[in-house]
């Protein structure tokens, strides 16, 4: 029976940490929040986001924007936030309402507010191998592996899931810690045969079920970074949960998994931004 990864329980630990720390700074850290639109998952995220800093002495500004605004007046307030010396990250939540276009907004970011790790350059030094933030959900994934002492090195991590936010960072970040890495996707063949190989099984592919027992080396991590909103409310991962259990050594549940994992993660970039900002 695999052991579980309990997100939760460490999250609740590194947020432990970072209120220690941040009360430490000269001032709390401020993260500013954009959410435009009225999309239900973003306004249950940042309801999240919100209660996670207050709990951590991080303070927050949340500027709600109707669906209807424009490109330049998104652009606008970026900009003053980037100017504004009490902000030391800014989230601008995702996705934006039809009509916007997420990159020049993203792009408009100062990429030493840029918490998300979503701007060019942020982006462009993870790849060298020299992060300034580190992508929230990459990030935790390989915090959870570290708490439960799962090797990465020489190991062969197989991530189910090629996006700019989660698949693609998590390579790098696997391939600088020395494990060897496949990143699949919709259009891999012969999947099944492929993840039999995995000692660490990523997906973040968001396809409910996608992965079932026969996928599944006896005794492999199996990390699931999807969150699926299923039509009764509930949320799944991509992994067939119960069937998968027995096959794992270890398993991450959802909800409880990553999704707390990237919360706590978001938080230590809003503290490392505020940090560099305020510390001599
Ligand atoms: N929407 C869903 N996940 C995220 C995230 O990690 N950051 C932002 N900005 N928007 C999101």
């Amino acid at each position: 029976m695999a052991v579980r990864l309990d997100g939760a329980a460490l999250a609740a630990r590194i947020k432990a940490h970072i209120r220690k720390e941040a009360a430490a700074l000269p001032c709390p850290p401020m993260l500013a929040v954009v959410l435009a639109g009225e999309d239900p998952a973003s306004l249950v995220y940042v309801r999240g986001k919100e209660r996670d800093c207050a709990e951590c002495g991080i303070r927050t500004q949340t500027h709600r924007l109707t669906a209807e605004v424009s490109q330049e007046e998104l652009l606008a307030l970026v900009d003053a936030l980037n100017r504004d010396e009490d902000v030391d990250g800014i989230l601008v939540q995702l996705p934006l309402p039809e009509g916007l276009n997420s990159w020049p907004i993203l792009h408009a970011l100062s990429p030493e507010k840029d918490v998300d790790c979503f701007h060019p350059l942020n982006a462009g030094l993870l790849a060298l191998g020299e992060p300034r933030f580190l992508p929230c959900t990459p990030a935790g994934v390989l915090e959870l592996l570290d708490a439960y002492a799962i090797p990465i090195r020489g190991r062969h991590c197989l991530i189910l899931g090629r996006s700019l936010l989660v698949g693609r960072p998590l390579a790098q970040l696997l391939t600088s810690r020395d494990g060897t890495v496949t990143l699949c996707h919709s259009q891999s063949q012969n999947l099944p045969a492929l993840t039999r190989q995995a000692d660490i099984l990523i997906s973040a592919a968001g396809r409910p079920g996608l992965v079932t027992a026969d996928m599944v080396k006896p005794g492999a991590a199996v990390i699931d970074v999807a969150i699926n909103h299923g039509a009764d409310g509930k949320l799944t991962g991509d992994v067939d949960f119960p069937a998968v259990e027995p096959v794992a050594g270890f398993l991450t549940p959802v909800p409880g998994g990553v999704g707390p994992m990237t919360r706590a993660c978001l938080l230590q970039n809003v503290l490392r931004a505020a940090r560099s900002r305020r510390l001599p």
